[in-house]
């Protein structure tokens, strides 16, 4: 019998998931040398979350942590996750751009390319792959595994068939939600086995608590890589614990061949990393959650919903939208819950509850009903699909083939503005344009790291208003509606009089944008502005036909539910 390999996590996955994507490269280097010699199958070191946070929060360019990390890998192989034709961001980007990406990501450094969709559309993973092939990486095709009545193991098998077929050297079994069964996975890997050549790597979480125990019935199946954690950052809504499962599958024919006193030493210094962040620690990714087995959503999309509905003033309605959740899934042909999927059911599921079933709908689940995600994993019924999108039409091509080419466009403006130094930062630049633009330009700044002792004396008086919210393994910052005395002068901000003509927000939330200006025409019906509420977008329309007298608020301002927006004269 093979042995099983491990795949550690520490560098990406495992602080996504506890430490809300936070560690800085300075943290990792020191230690990758050591990472290097305990004979992993490979190291998660890029993509996911990582590349965003970099260049959001740590004033980092994750071009430099890739090279610097592989730098001190001479045995190891280095992987990253990409979210296919999404990359390392929330939408389709236009080949040229998943080209150059996959490209550079190759020469910098990354050798294992781990590629998912969260629809589980091949059409969405397929130039990536391509791509990441012709370069001579190791590519991953990616199973989103979900449960739902409609999805049996043919689906699953089929679709290993087919990236297969599309020259993957391995596939991930992907469980972000951490609801994996004991005996579903055997029977999975049993047959991608029988039915593949595949190398077959499973990667779960832990938050439903029965993990481990999938992870030895994978092994009895034949699985090959399991992704694990190294001790100090596993667990909760992380992987589990590398060493652990090192001993456990010692002198059994799954041995690893892993030595544990090697792993000890790097428990050690990632013990100290994890008291430095622990300020970020989320009580809430560090528990089991078996509430993942009841509603089969996600540890990290409850605490999300939490904070919605907190910020909607609604948190009595808690259970309505639990319950109200698998009905929305099932109505959308139950998409696996992982980004972006799980927000856009998550939030029309709040909404269904507060406004009614389907009066209110956020642009994204417009977009996801018209095909411009990918397609669904089972149809969604006509009589749906006109409550969303009325007498829009439908696309069936693979969504980036309605994609203009965009590389030159972003090399000229970034030239044009003078921030591009190197190849890369134009990929950047295209990846995230208003982030990028401000770290190209050296505007970034570096947050802080919450001190663990400050926010322990500061929990008696205090009410904090803004909290990181996690969403398997994505993490959005979240204001809350202010209620005590920490955010008065916010508040009294907003206390604007209801005026005549006013254009109330309806929904709590930050202004994405103002459509209109002062003077302008609208007639009735008219998109004036749109309200950002946990990414999701929500038109503002106009009621009325008349003039927009007053704009009252700014693009990127927060809102709340209520608040007037601009003021417009009506038509006499
Ligand atoms: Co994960």
């Amino acid at each position: 019998m093979a042995k099983v390999k491990i795949m550690e996590t520490a560098l990406r996955d495992a602080h996504q998931s506890l430490l809300a994507t936070r560690m800085r490269t300075r943290d990792m280097l020191p230690i990758v040398e050591d990472l290097d010699k305990v004979g992993y199958f490979s190291i998660e070191a890029w993509g996911g979350a990582t590349f965003d946070v970099c260049l959001r929060y740590l004033n980092e360019d994750p071009w430099e942590r890739l090279r610097e990390i592989k730098d001190g890998l001479n045995n190891t192989p280095l992987q990253m996750l990409t979210r296919g034709q999404n990359l390392v961001g929330y939408k389709h980007y236009p080949d040229d751009i998943v080209e150059k990406f996959i490209e550079k990501a190759y020469s910098n450094g990354v050798d294992v390319f781990r590629v998912f969709d969260a629809l589980n559309d091949i059409r969405n993973m397929k130039k990536t792959i391509e791509v990441a092939k012709s370069q001579g990486a190791h590519v991953q095709g990616t199973l989103s595994y979900t449960i739902s009545p409609v999805h049996d193991l043919d689906d699953f098998v089929n679709l290993a068939k087919e990236l297969e077929a599309m020259d993957c050297d391995s596939l991930a079994v992907k469980d972000m939600a951490g609801l994996l069964y004991p005996q579903a996975i055997y029977e999975l890997v049993k047959r991608l086995k029988e039915e593949t050549d595949l190398l077959i790597n499973l990667h779960s979480h832990c938050t439903s608590g029965m993990t481990p125990i999938s992870y030895y019935a994978a092994c009895q199946a034949g699985v090959d890589i399991l992704d694990c954690a190294i001790s100090p950052l596993s667990w909760g809504t992380s992987q589990p614990p590398t060493e652990s499962i090192v001993a456990a599958l010692e002198n059994t024919p799954y041995d690893t061949g892993l030595d544990l006193k090697q792993l000890n030493h790097i428990k050690k210094y990632f013990e100290k990393i994890r008291e430095k962040y622990s300020g970020l620690l989320d009580p809430i990714a560090e528990k089991v959650d078996t509430d993942v087995l009841v509603y089969q959503i996600p540890g990290g999309m409850l605490s999300n919903l939490v904070s919605q509905l907190k910020q909607q003033n609604a948190l009595d309605r808690y259970q309505d939208v639990l319950d109200e959740m698998p009905k929305v899934r099932k109505d959308m042909g139950y998409p696996p819950l992982v980004t972006p999927s799980s927000q856009i059911v998550g939030v029309q599921a709040v909404f269904n509850v507060l406004y009614g079933k389907y009066e209110r709908i956020s642009n994204e689940m417009k977009d996801y009903v018209k095909g411009f995600y990918g397609q669904p994993p089972k149809p969604i019924s006509e009589e749906i699909v006109k409550k969303i999108i009325g007498d829009d039409e439908r696309i069936t091509v693979r969504p980036a083939d309605l994609l203009e080419d965009e590389y030159d466009k972003f090399k000229e403006l970034g030239e044009e503005k003078g921030i591009i130094k190197k190849e890369e930062d134009i990929i950047t630049l295209a990846m995230y344009p208003d982030v990028a633009e401000k770290f190209l330009k050296g505007e970034a700044e570096e947050e802080e790291i919450p001190d663990p002792k400050k926010i322990k004396s500061e929990e008696e008086g205090a009410v904090p208003n803004q909290f990181n919210v996690e969403v398997d393994g994505d993490v959005f910052e979240v204001k809350i509606t202010p209620t005590g005395h920490v955010a008065v002068e916010e508040s009294e901000k907003n206390l604007q009089p209801i005026v005549k003509g006013s254009v109330l927000s309806n929904i709590a939330g930050i202004v994405s944008k103002l459509l209109v200006k002062k003077g302008d025409h609208v007639d009735i019906g008219d998109k004036i502005a749109g309200i950002e509420a946990m990414k999701m977008e929500n038109d503002i329309i106009s009621e009325v036909s008349g003039t927009v007298e007053t704009i009252l608020v700014d693009e990127q301002d927060t809102v709340n539910v209520g608040q007037p927006l601009m003021i417009i004269k009506e038509e006499e």
